[in-house]
């Protein structure tokens, strides 16, 4: 059934309390619900249907008297019912057997919840929706010895002993919300406490709660938490509106975490670190996440959405303020560029494919089968581009701004996108936004990539420099035409010295006139801008930044590019002028190979570009965390989405035969690299020392790779050395990466004993499978070893954490492993789909999307693709999940 965002329709009654009781138990948890129910007189009478799915219907009582009622579905249907009643319903489930992770489950002999986006209809009948918002009473009752903690949303109001060593404990929510922001939680559980007084001087508690023995792990997200809270209040005005904020970490969990009202449930990955056992990334992965959820707390909770079609509204919104926050908590400005380079890289390798793939949709879908497939990168990611381009266009105040007005206006309500973007652009009147507004929101309605192509013509005698921008997007799944974007495209000149020019747009007046950046709007489908009293032909750098969501096409030459990386004042651009001379690189060796997969195009690499990348290694000022990310070639799967035609064993043999070229002609720089950035002193997990770690692992892996070649054994000793010695994770495994990538022969011993010294650590585990699962494919290796993998006593197809550290990562992020030319891969991915589909639909449904590109793929890997998704495609019995993603497959 696909569900139409036109066909939307206000809830015929509103639900305003909810009084639950719950008597825990894995086997039988008996759930008591009594509402309050009002009908919304704005629509005409009509019976009240509430959602309940895998449910053991025991009584429906209305005003405390029994009652008929029918089934409609999976639906409890009421008639006849009285404008205002209160409803009693009494439901069991069975906690212990339920796979899916979604609504009430049990890990680890603890129980946790699940709502978003519709869990709450497997705790209980309810008008499972977003825009029914109630005040929530809540009473836990369990076991004391087995569930000392029982926690829920809000503040705790009573608890005590009942009898048969039971305990309970009374929770009460002072705001209302929607069901999907219910939590509980009873379990064996301790916790890290922090006291904090906010800039209006009220006090509050912090929790984090984690499984005892984990304690040692959790100060890194307490600080994060702080910070957001203290981040929120100073950037945005908005305060923590609750005297407890609790975090809890489960192991079994399908996505990052969930901002539940006052009770944020987060998968272990985003909650535990030390320097022992997580790395620089999973710090800064924290950061982000517990900040993600700590800012829906306003943008999602207090303000939510009408329907689940907005889903952006609060995911791209907090996306957007979670960037922010990281990028504020770098303060250099060099870190900031950093982490833009890093998200603008996950929406250009993940969203900008998706974007042109079969589950292509805009930010704001018109429809869908299953609302758990658009919890995705273009909603997420893409969403937070186009809130960064409102800033972009009503500036950082004027957003600020936008923001107090969304707030004053929609606070505990439930609205749309276009109540943020008119509440944006009013707060702004003057704005280009304001001016633009309609046309602006077809960044909501439209989905696909523009391009945009820009030229510039340089007259000299008339000391101009002309540039045509043009816009044009492609047609995608149900979208034949688009009409035109409003792209803010930021802009600068370079002089022949490398210095920005002074931009004058002609027929403007003087003032405006700016040195370095300006960003102009491009709203047609072509439009020019002249630039006056330039002197010499300068080059221009353009889509500075990354202001818009778009590719950009300039016919650079190469020495235009070699003089971006080594002279553009905008870090970005400056990045990127590297990416494009390595794909120019990449691409044309690529198609320049004669068809045999062996000869790899072995020159790829020309001595002008490497004479580049050594002048970077060898700069003096920049940082190396940014060298680090110009030296990284551009990811296989980024070089398949610059192809109509995708050979993924060429594109990853010609992208191995560039490493390799890299780490033999520059083995000096990498040396010298490795000497002055291995030793980071005490271990903190700031930018720039997890720069210097970045860049240090780096050159061991090109080091290796070089040891390799020559069968040189010193640095392979080194390394394996530093893998011992290493006084944290991100050294430690870096230094077994650079071995495992390398192919060198101590990467077996390393393993085992790195399997050994963490065995107890279920998240270094997952590391561990991963790291293997995803080294470079040497003769078809690794499908083998995944499948030794999986019989290992460690592995589990039901922990999603594990079972996406093995399958996931070999499907989806070891392009060469993964498309074979005797189709085995996807064999092996279409067994798997549908063994995971049977357990758990939403770990089951992610995966089935590794085939989203099949149509752009060559043969023979094209038709034996297509067979595969056929082959899940006709399964019987496919949880809706997978069944939309295979479908919508099949049909592009
Ligand atoms: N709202 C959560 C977050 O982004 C994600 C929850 C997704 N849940 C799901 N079942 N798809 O912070
Ligand atoms: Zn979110």
């Amino acid at each position: 059934v696909t569900i139409n965002r036109a066909d939307y329709t206000a809830p015929a009654y509103w639900i305003d309390t909810v009084d639950l009781c719950f008597d825990l138990d894995p086997a039988k948890t008996r759930v008591l619900n009594k509402m309050k129910l009002r009908r919304n007189t704005d629509l005409p009478v009509q019976a009240l249907k509430l959602d309940g799915e895998e449910l053991n219907l025991a009584r429906v009582l209305v005003n405390g008297q029994g009652t008929s009622f029918k089934m409609e579905g999976k639906q409890l249907v009421l008639d006849n019912l009285p404008d205002e009643f209160e409803l009693e319903i009494f439901t069991t489930t069975c906690p212990a057997k339920n796979t899916k992770l979604m609504g009430l489950y049990v890990s680890n002999d603890s129980f946790f919840t699940q709502c978003e986006a519709e869990g709450f209809r497997r705790i209980t009948y309810f008008l499972d929706r977003p825009d029914v918002m109630a005040m929530y009473t809540v009473t836990l009752r369990a076991d004391s010895t087995k569930y000392p903690v029982l926690l829920s949303n809000g503040n705790l109001v009573d608890s005590g002993k009942l009898e048969d060593g039971r305990h309970f404990a009374k929770w009460v929510d002072p705001h209302k919300k929607p069901s999907y922001l219910f939590a509980l939680v009873a379990g064996q559980l301790v916790s890290r406490e922090q006291r904090i007084t906010s800039r209006a001087g009220k006090e509050h508690t912090l929790q984090v709660y984690v499984r005892p023995g984990d304690l040692d792990k959790t100060e890194h997200a307490m600080t994060s938490l702080m910070h957001s809270v203290a981040w929120d209040e100073a950037r945005f005005g908005l305060p923590l509106d609750l005297e407890r904020f609790m975090i809890v970490a489960t192991s079994d969990f399908n996505m990052g975490a969930m901002e539940n009202k006052g009770l944020n449930i987060f998968n272990t990955k985003y909650v535990l670190a030390n320097q022992a056992t997580a790395t620089d990334v999973d710090f800064s992965n924290i950061e982000s996440v517990v900040g993600h959820e700590y800012f829906h707390n306003w943008t999602g909770n207090r303000v939510t959405c009408r329907d689940w079609f907005q889903l952006s509204l609060k995911e791209g919104l907090t996306v957007f303020r979670d960037q922010e926050f990281s990028q504020d908590l770098c303060g250099e400005a060099s870190a900031r560029a950093v982490k833009r380079i890093e998200d603008v890289r996950v929406l250009r390798t993940a969203q900008f494919p998706e974007d042109a793939g079969p589950m292509s949709h805009p930010v704001r879908p018109d429809s869908y089968v299953e609302i758990s497939n658009f919890y995705t990168v273009t909603i997420y990611e893409k969403g937070a581009e186009v809130v960064r381009m409102m800033q972009t266009l009503v500036g950082r105040d004027g957003f600020a701004k936008g923001m107090t007005l969304y707030f004053e206006r929609h606070d505990g309500h439930a609205v749309t996108c276009d109540d943020f973007a008119q509440a944006i652009a009013d707060a702004n009147p003057q704005s280009e936004l304001a001016r633009l507004l309609p046309q602006f929101k077809r960044w909501y309605s439209q989905a696909g990539t523009p391009r945009v192509s820009a030229q510039g013509v340089y007259d000299a005698a008339a000391g101009t420099y002309t540039l045509t921008l043009g816009q044009n997007c492609a047609p995608t799944t149900g979208q034949g035409v688009k009409e035109p974007f409003v792209i803010p495209v930021g802009l600068g000149l370079l002089g022949a010295d490398g210095k920005d020019l002074p931009l004058q747009l002609s027929g403007e007046p003087e003032a405006r006139s700016t040195n370095g950046t300006r960003t102009v709007v491009l709203t047609q489908a072509s439009e020019t801008f002249t630039f006056t009293g330039i002197v010499a032909e300068p080059v221009p750098s353009i889509l500075r930044g990354f202001t818009a969501p778009v590719v950009l096409e300039f016919d650079y030459t190469d020495a235009q590019l070699l003089h971006l990386l080594a002279h553009d004042s905008d870090p970005f651009n400056r990045w990127e002028a590297g990416q494009r001379l390595a794909v120019n690189r990449a691409l044309s060796a690529i198609k320049s190979i004669a068809g045999s997969a062996s000869d790899t195009g072995a020159a790829a690499l020309d001595d002008a570009y490497i004479e580049a990348m050594r002048q970077v290694l060898r700069h003096p000022a920049l940082d190396a965390a940014f060298k680090e990310l110009v030296l990284t070639l551009p990811s296989e799967t980024y070089l398949a989405e610059q192809l109509d035609t995708v050979d993924p064993q060429r594109i990853h043999a010609v992208r191995e035969a560039m490493r390799q070229q890299l780490a033999t002609r520059l083995h000096a720089d990498w040396e010298t690299v490795y000497a002055a950035n291995h030793d980071t002193g005490a271990y903190t997990p700031d930018a720039v020392s997890s720069g210097r770690r970045a860049l240090a692992g780096m050159a061991l892996t090109h080091l290796c790779l070089a040891a390799v070649a020559s069968g040189d054994p010193v640095w392979p000793g080194k390394t394996l050395q530093r893998f011992k010695d290493a006084g944290n994770m991100t050294d430690r495994f870096n230094a077994l990466a650079a071995l495992v990538s390398s192919g060198h022969s101590l990467a077996a011993q390393a393993l085992q004993s790195f399997h050994a010294m963490f065995k107890d650590e279920a998240l270094v585990i997952d590391k561990w499978f991963s790291l293997q699962v995803s080294a470079p494919d040497r003769g078809g290796n690794i499908l083998p070893a995944v499948k030794q993998l999986m019989k290992h006593s460690d592995f589990s197809l039901r922990n999603p954490n594990r079972a996406r550290s093995v399958i996931s990562t070999y499907c989806q992020g070891n392009p060469a492993g993964f498309h074979r030319a005797d189709a085995a891969g996807y064999v092996f991915w279409s067994e798997r789909v549908i063994e995971l589909d049977a357990i758990n639909p939403q770990v089951a449904a992610r995966l089935a999307r590794a085939l989203d590109r099949w149509s752009k793929l060559a043969e023979p890997y094209r038709s034996a693709a297509r067979e595969a998704i056929s082959r899940v495609a006709a399964k019987a019995d496919l949880s809706k999940d997978t069944l939309e993603v295979v479908t919508r497959a099949l049909a592009g």
